[in-house]
């Protein structure tokens, strides 16, 4: 529960003790320093205040200084105690993100259990930790098996650290690690820059919800350091540091090594590239925490390993691996029957992100609202014993499902766009289309165009057919005596149905549904 106290020169003991109370039950304190008293007495009393408060630390709480009225030393005064408190943007200091993390299923391996403890709230004074996760620019999106990481990164945010994205450019000019496309055709800088904004974009668009301040998120590309390093500048810097021993015995090594094609000297030297990266952040950027999908637990050991051994520091830099997300028949979640689930709007519109997630079969939901939501364990657990009672909706935890995660990648416009499309796109719907709505979900469904005089007094089932929606005029009739058959989500019931003008939505577009997943926009021009 946040608490609020506003420092003022009256009453400020009272709000002193509160504060201090509600601090000490374990409330979050937003100090909200709004104007600084007048007088040196009451100035000196708000520094007293702040000093006090900091005997309850560690604790959650924001400051925050507003319109000073009064003489700027004073309240320079007031906001030196202020920046001696252990930190500062945090809202949620107290909770330890590892312990998060492994209650919603998202902790699959740490290095050192010296991370949990640098987490952990009876480690005051503790400052902010920078944790990165990268990110390979290998397609000009995003999709959801990326979405976890960034997941992770709001998690380390909503703790009060600070969170970088990095963007392989550098390794995505090596070319495919794994060797799934054997040879890289000449480098394509052009689509590689492609893809390199676009998934940037989207960590930009996710992230910065996420953040508490515009300064706890920053993007980096790798590219910007490995540009000027030269083979031997690498060979004498890295190279001489790592044990081939050690890089041979990495299971994806070992792997690819058994297999028929083998593996290239570029594909193994990916992990030092991955490894120096760690190294890089680390001195320059005070990264000291990097975070993964378990098949990248070799890059990040890869990582710790050179730290300890080029800047002979130990247990001073860490690494986490989230597990893969997979459905509970053991496949891997995030591929629909048209490809992958995109995270970026215009290879994926809000509304079939949003139809994706609402479909997740009852045996999955709970497991993706703790992994891939933010809502607290209780509210996830309510959601689950609503699922046992008698007249639960179905789909009830989908649509939350949905509605959270779609806000989260998409925003509350996207979410917004995704739930109009799919109020408008229910048979049965009361709302009245318009053109206008039905061109917004042109993109999600179907479509096809035809002139107006072959549209109008046609047939509707003639019309259902040369649509494309159905395949045959007997398939046409047989829906149609199911009820399964709708004009303008209205359904229809008479074979006799012909298309007249009203039935043309602003003249311009006719929505046609068999039953409720198949739709058809068809534009009448
Ligand atoms: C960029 O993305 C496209 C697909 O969107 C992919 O075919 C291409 O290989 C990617 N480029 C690089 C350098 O990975
Ligand atoms: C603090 O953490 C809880 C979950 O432990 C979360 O529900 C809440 O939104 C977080 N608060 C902030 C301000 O991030
Ligand atoms: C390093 O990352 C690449 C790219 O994701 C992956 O193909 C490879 O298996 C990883 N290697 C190790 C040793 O973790
Ligand atoms: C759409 O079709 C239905 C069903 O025939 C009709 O009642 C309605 O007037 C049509 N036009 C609009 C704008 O809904």
């Amino acid at each position: 529960m946040p608490f609020y106290i506003y420092l003022a020169a009256e009453g400020m003991s009272m709000a002193a003790s509160a504060a201090a109370a509600a601090v000490g039950a374990g409330a979050v304190a937003l100090f909200r320093l709004n104007r600084l008293p007048s007088s040196p007495s009451t100035s000196y009393r708000s520094c007293l205040l702040l000093k006090g408060l900091r005997a309850f630390a560690p604790f959650p709480y924001r400051y925050h200084f507003a319109s000073y009225s009064t003489s700027s030393l004073l309240s320079q005064e007031a906001a030196a105690v202020a920046s001696q408190l252990p930190r500062s943007h945090a809202a949620n200091t107290s909770s330890n993100v590892v312990e998060i993390l492994e209650q919603r299923g998202l902790l699959e391996s740490l290095t050192s259990d010296g991370l949990r403890s640098v987490c952990s709230s009876s480690a005051p004074n503790q400052p902010p930790l920078r944790v990165y996760c990268g990110f390979d620019p290998t397609a000009d999106s995003l999709h959801l098996g990326n979405l976890l990481g960034i997941i992770v990164l709001s998690w380390f945010l909503r703790c009060g650290h600070r969170a970088v994205a990095l963007i392989g450019g550098a390794t995505g000019r090596v070319g495919d690690p794994s060797g799934k496309s054997s040879e890289r055709p000449e480098l394509d800088l052009e689509t590689l820059h492609k893809n390199i904004s676009g998934i940037s974009a989207t960590i930009r668009h996710i992230l910065s919800r996420a953040a508490p301040t515009p300064d706890s998120v920053s993007i980096l590309n790798n590219y910007e350091w490995w540009k000027d390093v030269r083979l031997l500048d690498f060979l004498k810097d890295v190279g001489r540091y790592a044990r081939v021993g050690t890089m041979m015995s990495k299971e994806s090594v070992r792997k690819r090594l058994e297999s028929d094609q083998g593996m290239s000297y570029t594909e193994f030297t990916y992990q030092l590239l991955q490894g120096y990266d760690f190294v890089h952040l680390f001195r320059q950027e005070g990264v000291s925490v990097q975070i993964g999908g378990s098949d990248q637990w070799g890059n990040i050991t890869a990582g710790t390993d050179l730290i300890r051994r080029i800047l002979r520091v130990e247990g001073a830099a860490h690494g986490l691996t989230f597990p893969l997300l997979l459905k509970s028949d053991g496949t891997k979640f995030g591929k629909s029957e048209d490809g992958a689930i995109w995270l970026s709007p215009s290879k994926l519109t809000p509304y079939n992100f949003y139809q994706y997630f609402f479909s997740v079969p009852d045996d999955d939901v709970v497991r993706f609202l703790k992994m891939l939501t933010f809502l607290s364990l209780e509210e996830i657990a309510r959601l689950e014993r609503d699922m046992d009672t008698p007249g639960y909706v179905p789909n009830t935890a989908q649509r939350r499902l949905a509605e959270e995660i779609t806000r989260f990648v998409h925003g509350q416009e996207g979410l917004d766009e995704a739930l109009k499309a799919t109020e408008a796109l229910r048979p049965g719907a009361a709302t009245k289309l318009d053109a206008k709505t039905i061109e917004g979900i042109g993109e999600d469904v179907p479509s096809c165009s035809l002139p107006y005089d072959q549209v109008l007094s046609l047939s509707l089932l003639d019309l259902s057919v040369s649509s494309g929606l159905l395949e045959s005029k007997s398939a046409a009739r047989r829906l149609l005596k199911q009820g399964g058959l709708y004009l303008n989500n209205s359904r229809v019931d008479s074979e006799a149905k012909k298309i007249e003008a009203n039935d043309i939505i602003d003249g311009k577009v006719i929505l046609l549904s068999a039953g409720k997943k198949n739709k058809m926009v068809v534009r009448v021009s």
